[in-house]
């Protein structure tokens, strides 16, 4: 069967990773999450007490990070490693959070993150998802979905996972965190977030897991016969 670019876009903890694994496995893709590559570079430039409003710093600590996705032994997932480190776990975290969306607006590490999502994409195959793959990675990509559900349940969603593993978490923080950042990377100069023209949108409000799987598999393989 012919292997196509499938792009995943939108707003913040809609279900965008959780349904690009699924599709990901299914049809043995390569899954990659753009928005670890912006989470990692963040946690580097916390940790390294890098001032990303200084150009040379920028351009200096982005010299420094080799990021890599690699399989994790047991699930064969792919996880985020930061100069080989495995930092899948703490990118996740509020803190990486409140601070990845400015990071993510600077434009420098924006060519830096894309040329290598772009490489990534060399041999199709792929689902990536993130902000601005069907408009900028890959705006050639044969299947874009752009994905959305309503705010509250984004938030509720978000702060489930959070939860789970940080009881100290509350509703509200997640919340102005998830508004926050909606409104950074929609608003940014560089490849705002925004649904690509010719983007399928999927809203899973009311979708189950496997309600949203089953409608976007239904997408690829129309893609994948109009590619042929
Ligand atoms: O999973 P969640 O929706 O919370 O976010 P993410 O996909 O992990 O992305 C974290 C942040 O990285 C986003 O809020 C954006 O600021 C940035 N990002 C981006 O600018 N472009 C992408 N292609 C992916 C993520
Ligand atoms: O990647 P993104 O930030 O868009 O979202 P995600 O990490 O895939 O999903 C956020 C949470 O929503 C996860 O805990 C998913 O299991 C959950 N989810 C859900 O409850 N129902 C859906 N239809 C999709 C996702």
């Amino acid at each position: 069967m012919k292997k196509i670019i499938v792009t995943i876009d939108g707003w913040s903890s809609c279900g965008k990773s959780t349904l690009a694994k699924q599709l990901a496995r299914k049809l043995g893709y390569i899954y990659v999450d753009s928005g670890a590559m912006y989470r990692a570079i963040t946690l580097y430039f916390l940790r390294n007490h890098i001032d990303w409003t200084d150009e040379p710093q920028v351009a200096e600590a982005l010299g420094n990070i080799t990021l890599e996705f690699v399989p994790n032994a047991k699930s064969g997932q792919s996880e985020m490693y930061l100069n080989g480190e495995n930092v899948e776990y703490v990118i996740r975290d509020l803190v990486v959070a409140e601070k990845v969306s400015e990071v993510a607006a600077i434009k420098e590490v924006r060519s830096f993150a894309v040329a290598q999502q772009q490489q990534m994409g060399r041999s199709k195959g792929i689902i990536m998802d993130g902000r601005d793959i069907g408009t900028v990675v890959f705006p050639h990509a044969e299947l874009k979905i752009f994905m959305t559900a309503d705010n509250a349940v984004r938030v509720e969603r978000r702060f489930r996972e959070l939860y789970e593993k940080n009881p100290n978490v509350s509703l509200e923080e997640v919340k102005s965190n998830l508004e926050m950042r909606d409104y950074i990377d929609s608003h940014r100069e560089v490849s705002p977030l925004r649904q690509a023209e010719d983007a399928i949108v999927l809203d899973n409000t009311n979708l189950t897991e496997e309600q949203q799987f089953r409608q976007a598999l239904s997408l690829i393989e129309k893609a994948v016969t109009a590619a042929v």
